[in-house]
Formats: structure tokens, sequence, C-alpha cells
């Protein structure tokens, strides 16, 4: 199954359900997502609510088909509909609210949850950045989704042994943030890492709390030696400009935890033994 910039967990949803301790969706809130939706399914010609398989495997041929033009539709589409739901999200963006309004399963109302949670950071803050490396992330998609599935998996075995903890999630979003950086590099890894936990957090906002800035991307300014092979080599994403007369390495690094990251950045430098300095570290 090919499921474009979606997670799946269905699994982690039915066995955390009744987690969250919101206020219920009123009458009018649930009439508002049905027409929300019905408004974004005729987009993509649906008549009435798919199951969430149909929905998903039509748009990911949509935007095989179409490319990243696609993708900045599709997001034209979600944003209308994020506007359409307007203050009944957070209140209504519950997995009983949605199953309630699209008349579907809770199961798939997990999904369509979880995925609305997704589209609404690549479709927003991640908005830039999933347009410049769509096509790293839809090659990911295409020739090494099984990487991705294997994360899903680990985390429904996790489950059904241990039981659901926010801990889990944590190592589930780690998971999708080490494929997508073996993949597409330090960026990737900064759109896998939000890709899961946005999706996931959508579904448990109570473990927000636990991943804290998790996925944040932040600027690293270093004063670099000429020798550090980082400037021709695995620059990435990184800018080099003069800084009083020496070169000034500007990264948009991560601010998550995992070591690769950190990893990268010191240690192509250190092997030609070149000295590294932040500017701003003081
Ligand atoms: C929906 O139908 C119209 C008219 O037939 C067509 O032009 C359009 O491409 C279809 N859209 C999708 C997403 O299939
Ligand atoms: C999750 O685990 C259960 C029990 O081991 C299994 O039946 C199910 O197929 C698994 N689902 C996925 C998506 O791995």
């Amino acid at each position: 199954m090919k499921t474009i910039f979606v997670v799946c967990l269905v699994i982690y949803a039915t066995l955390c359900e009744g987690q969250t301790t919101r206020s219920p969706c009123p009458e009018a809130g649930i009439n508002q997502i049905t027409t929300c939706y019905a408004a974004y399914f005729r987009n993509y010609n649906f008549s009435s609510t798919p199951d969430f398989k149909t929905y998903i495997d039509t748009r990911y041929s949509i935007l095989l088909k179409g490319g990243v033009d696609t993708f900045k539709l599709i997001c034209q589409w979600h944003n209308t509909r994020l506007a359409c739901i307007g203050s009944y999200d957070p209140v209504c963006a519950t997995e009983s609210a949605f199953a309630q309004a699209l008349g579907v399963s809770s199961t798939d109302a997990a999904q369509y949850l979880s995925s609305y949670g997704l589209d609404n950071w690549e479709c927003g803050p991640g908005y830039n950045d999933v347009v410049t490396n769509f096509y790293c992330i839809e090659s990911l998609l295409s020739y090494h989704n099984d990487e991705r599935l294997a994360c899903n998996q680990a985390m429904n075995a996790s489950i059904v042994q241990n039981g659901f903890s926010c801990s889990i999630l944590r190592t589930f979003v780690q998971c999708y943030t080490k494929v997508y950086t073996k993949y597409c590099g330090q960026i990737g890894g900064y759109i896998g890492c939000n890709f899961a936990k946005t999706g996931s957090v959508e579904l448990t906002p109570s473990c927000a709390p636990q991943l804290p800035n998790f996925c944040e991307l932040i600027i690293v300014k270093k004063l670099v030696a000429m020798t550090c092979p980082f400037f021709t080599t695995s620059v990435g994403s990184g800018q080099v400009s003069q800084h009083y007369g020496r070169p000034l390495l500007t990264m948009r690094h991560w601010n998550s935890n995992d070591a690769i990251q950190k990893g990268e950045l010191s240690q192509s430098c250190h092997k030609a033994k070149a000295t590294i300095s932040d500017p701003d570290s003081k």
C-alpha cells in the first residue's frame, strides 16, 4: 500500500482511544466538518466520503502524475478546508467527531484525523521545505516505502507487547527521522520527523509535551576553516558567506536530540582537522 505523506497509525489510535480529554464537539461543529470535507472531497471528484484507502490511493496517484504542482494544489484545497473548519479545530479535531462527521469507522476516522494533522504541517510551516524536497520524498515513498512501513510495524509490535505510551511514539518519530535522513539528508530527516510527529500528535495531543521542539529547525552559524571538507562535500542546505573576512557557514540544522544530525556537521570537519567556532554560542 502506498500512502504518500500519510502516517498510518490505526493500531495505536485504536488502542489509545479515549485517552484525550477534550470537551465534546457540538452538533454544529460536526455539521461544519461534514460540509468542509464534502467540499474538499469534490476536488478529487468524490461525491461522498471515500474509505481512507481509496482517498489516499487517489491522492497518491494524482501526486505521482502531477508532481509538485499537484502538491501545491492539494495544499490550496487543504487550506480552504482548514479555513472552513475554523475555530471548530481543536474541539472537533477528534476521532469520534471525525467518525460522526465523515460517516466512517473509527479506524478510518483516526487515519483521516492523522492525515489532517499532517496536512496542517506540510501545507503550513513545512510547506516550503516539502516543495523544495518533493521529489526526494516522493522517490523515498516509491522505492523505500518498506523501510518507512517497518517503523509503523515496530510501533505496532511495541504497543501490542507493552501497551501504548508516549515514549513508543517518540521511538516511532525517531524511526521515521532515520529513514528520511538516510534518503533525503538532514532536511529530509526534519521533514520525516514532522510527518511522524504531526500525524500522531493530532491523534494523541496528550503526548505533545513529550516531544517538545523535537522536530524544529534552528539556524546554526559556524565560522569554518577553509580546509573543512564540508564546503565541497556535504554542505547540503548550508550557505557559505563572509563574516569579518572569515568564511561563515550558515546551516539550517535541526533541533532533534538525534545524534545523526549533530554528528554530521562536526564529523566531516573533524576529519580534516578543521577548526570550528560558533560565533553565536557565546
Ligand atoms: C475531476 O473531474 C474533472 C472533469 O471530468 C477532471 O477534469 C479532473 O481532472 C478530475 N479531478 C481529479 C482529481 O480526478
Ligand atoms: C499489528 O500487530 C498485530 C498483532 O501482531 C498484527 O496482527 C497486525 O497485522 C499488525 N499490523 C501492522 C500494520 O503491522
